[in-house]
């Protein structure tokens, strides 16, 4: 941690915890390094710990070591964000922040939030306001209770900004500030080569070839052996007509094991193990199709107009349907083989403008209000 020289900073910690914080993270740190105003400490509360899940999103993202790492690592939900709250409580009462920043809805996200709230530290959550309305997500109840907990809540939409006047959470509270995950594809798109990484991940013969790139670790599609094998009897006959393409996450690898389906899944679809931010964005770039349950691809389809097809029964992202390339399949895999033959051809699908925002300086806003109410307070 930075030693204290001068005029005392705020002190501002910033909380990452799993793979999608990353991405998000990034650009608000490195613009509140850049000012220097702040003194911005990354706290890794180590709810992903594989080094393909970690640290090269670390590497590719260019994010510097965290300056805490608390290892609370797997657990069940109350494990987990039991384990958080006393580790995350101790570091505040030894080191205590003006500011607690936390991103997206992992578990991380609220547990640290509780925590903060009792001890009167204030809370800034980046991605406030979107709402799947299922509550059997568990993402969906750590948006609630993280947004009302909030003292400072940045939107990536106006349909967040509703869902939170909507909760009754004042209006003063609330930014409007644009996406930063859309920041980090725009500043890191430079640096991918799709071909090569097509060339390097799945072969020579792919550089021509048409792909899907399929992504799915929800719990609804992969804790329920019934989802999980209709899932699979899809693949198999999707596979039939194009290659379908999957860097495997854990919690997936680890149903399909327990399930007994590993080596029909595996038959039916090409599994790689999960890619680094850089290698995953080359890949996206040239799939002609993704199918996903994830809450981010949903919005980089839209920023990249890749059609994207979401195999679940609501998005908490309901832009990326009105004004991206993503559209809801249901969690029926009927709807799904439906859904892929009426896709249009990629080159006849002209690309929509990006929503109000994802234009690559949401974090220099966010950072803007952060300087501006730190340093005030
Ligand atoms: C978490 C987030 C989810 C996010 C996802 C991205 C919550 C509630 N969920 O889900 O919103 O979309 O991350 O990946 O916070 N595991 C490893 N190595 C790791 C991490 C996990 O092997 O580095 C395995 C563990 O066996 C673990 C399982 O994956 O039990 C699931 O991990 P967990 O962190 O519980 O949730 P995710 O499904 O990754």
């Amino acid at each position: 941690m930075s030693p204290d020289s001068g005029q005392k900073k705020p002190r501002i910690f910033c909380i990452v915890a799993a793979r999608p914080n990353f991405m998000k993270i990034a650009p608000i740190l490195a613009e509140i390094e850049r000012r220097g105003r702040l003194e911005a400490v990354l706290v890794h509360t180590g709810q992903h710990y594989d080094t393909n899940m970690s640290d090269v999103f670390f590497q590719d993202l260019g994010i510097r070591e965290p300056d805490i790492h608390l290892g609370i690592g797997s657990g069940s939900h109350a494990e987990q964000t039991g384990k958080l709250m006393m580790a995350f409580e101790k570091l505040c009462f030894t080191n205590r922040p003006d500011m607690v920043l936390v991103v997206g809805d992992v578990n991380a996200t609220v547990a640290c939030s509780l925590v903060a709230s009792k001890l009167h530290i204030p809370v800034a959550h980046v991605e406030a306001g979107l709402r799947s309305g299922d509550r059997r997500m568990p993402e969906e109840i750590n948006r609630i209770v993280t947004d009302a907990l909030s003292d400072l809540l940045f939107t990536t939409s106006r349909d967040a900004d509703e869902n939170l006047l909507r909760e009754g959470i004042c209006a003063e509270k609330i930014h409007f500030t644009g996406n930063v995950m859309v920041d980090s594809l725009l500043r890191n798109l430079e640096k991918t080569n799709p071909e090569a990484t097509v060339e390097r991940v799945l072969g020579e013969q792919f550089i021509r070839k048409p792909f899907v790139l399929l992504t799915m670790h929800r719990p609804s599609n992969v804790d329920d052996l019934k989802a999980l094998e209709s899932w699979t009897a899809a693949f198999e006959t999707i596979g039939q007509t194009i290659t379908i393409v999957c860097p495997l996450h854990p919690r997936t690898a680890g149903r399909l094991q327990e399930h007994g389906l590993e080596k029909r899944f595996k038959a039916a679809v090409n599994c790689i193990s999960p890619l680094g931010y850089l290698d995953f964005t080359g890949l996206l770039q040239r799939a002609s199709v993704v199918i996903t349950d994830s809450g981010g691809l949903q919005e980089e389809t839209t920023v990249l107009g890749v059609p994207c097809l979401t195999i679940r029964e609501t998005t908490e992202r309901p832009i990326t349907i009105s004004q991206g390339s993503n559209r809801l399949v249901g969690s029926q895999p009927e709807q799904l083989l439906q859904a892929m033959l009426e896709l249009p051809a990629r080159e006849e699908k002209g690309q929509s403008p990006v929503p109000e925002l994802w234009d690559g300086k949401a974090s220099n806003r966010i950072v803007d209000l952060l300087d501006k109410l730190c340093i005030v307070q």
